[in-house]
């Protein structure tokens, strides 16, 4: 499953660290995130609702309202093409959101304009970024819209978004995104608002753009069922760190930390019945503002030892591309295999 040779770094992410001031107190929704993308890989950032991933996302195009109440800490590092896109002026910044770095959102209908024809959409990022004139961006966006599977494409370039369904939408959106040839695509949750059949279709097609293209992804998802065909490695996000990584075969067929565990219990395999479901997710994440000082996964998980609520656990390296952070890893740790309904079944 994974491509081979993807290992030019061009995204370097060092102990991220955002944090929200509310009334309430701090909210650490980042804490210490360490990762990279290689050039033309796709990454999969994945996890439940609330661990930090659109933070982190936003974090890296600098759109989150600094510096309130967002505040990126000090120390932190992103470094893209090898500059720190934190030292960067409002020039470079225009720069790296114009034609370096896209991202797409769950819901198109926020960024798209309501008011304009989808083609003048697109045409506009070719103009400013592209430097066409009117009507070869105009053609251009036409291209762009067939690109992304769009049937009469010049028919729809003149139509408005709400006369485009919602994967149609999504479609234009990456269109958009992509006119003004980034060399990363994000795309947070680009398909949870759509049906299960359009989410498939739209996953397919940025697995096809990104093949075809070149451009380096980073997909978001709570849904680790969504990513198997498309993503290259995958990193699995808890309470604002990330807990496990590795390729995708090694998530799916050699995952090492419970919370991965939970995660893929809760992906429909074949073969698979309901009595089968033996480890399933309770409770909720925990609170942001009082982060436990040891695991953050302690409270919820089946396997907590008496440390695992005292310190955070180490990383454990298990190969060049798999790192684990759990206690259950320690040599002197009671041994726990990977439970037997994860083994059996076909992704
Ligand atoms: N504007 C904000 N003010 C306060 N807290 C926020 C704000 N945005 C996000 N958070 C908090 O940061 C944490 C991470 O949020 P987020 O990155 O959106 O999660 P995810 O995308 O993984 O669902 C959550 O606990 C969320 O409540
Ligand atoms: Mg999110």
């Amino acid at each position: 499953m994974e491509k081979r040779g993807k290992t030019e770094r061009i995204l370097d992410i060092k102990d991220l660290r955002v944090s929200f001031h509310t009334y309430a107190g701090e909210v650490q929704s980042v804490r210490g995130t360490t990762f990279h993308l290689n050039k033309g890989e796709t990454l999969a950032v994945v996890g439940e609702s609330g661990c930090g991933k659109t933070v982190t996302s936003k974090a890296i195009m600098r759109l989150l309202p600094e510096p309130m109440p967002a505040e990126i800490k000090e120390g932190s590092q992103i470094m893209f093409d090898g500059k720190n896109v934190l030292d960067m002026n409002e020039k470079e910044l225009r720069e790296l959101r114009g034609s370096d770095i896209s991202m797409i959102f769950q819901d198109p209908m926020t960024s798209l304009n309501p008011t304009m024809i989808v083609g003048k959409q697109i045409a506009e990022s070719l103009i400013i970024h592209r430097g066409m004139n009117k009507s070869e961006a105009m053609a251009e966006a036409v291209k762009m819209l067939e690109l992304v599977n769009i049937p009469n494409a010049d028919k729809r370039a003149r139509q408005y978004p709400h006369e485009f369904s919602g994967g149609m939408r999504q479609r234009a959106m990456i269109a958009i995104a992509l006119a003004c040839n980034p060399k990363i695509l994000i795309a947070d949750e680009p398909t949870t608002a759509l049906d299960v059949t359009i989410q498939a279709q739209i996953m397919e097609l940025i697995g096809e753009l990104q093949e075809k293209l070149g451009t380096a992804v980073i997909l978001v998802t709570h849904d680790l069922g969504v990513v198997a065909d498309v993503a290259d490695r995958i990193q699995v996000m808890y309470a604002g760190q990330i807990i496990e990584r590795g390729t995708v075969d090694e998530i799916f067929y050699n995952p090492q930390h419970p919370y991965t565990w939970a995660l893929l219990q809760s992906v429909p395999r074949l073969g698979t019945k309901n009595k089968d479901v033996l480890y399933s997710l309770h409770g909720t994440p925990p609170d942001l503002i009082k982060p436990p000082v040891g695991c953050p996964f302690a409270a919820r998980c089946e396997y907590c030892m008496e440390i695992c609520k005292e310190a955070m656990p180490e990383v454990t390296v298990l190969s060049d591309t798999q790192e684990v952070s759990c206690w259950l890893k320690h040599p002197m740790a009671p041994k726990v295999e990977v439970p037997e309904i994860l083994k059996r079944g076909e992704m």
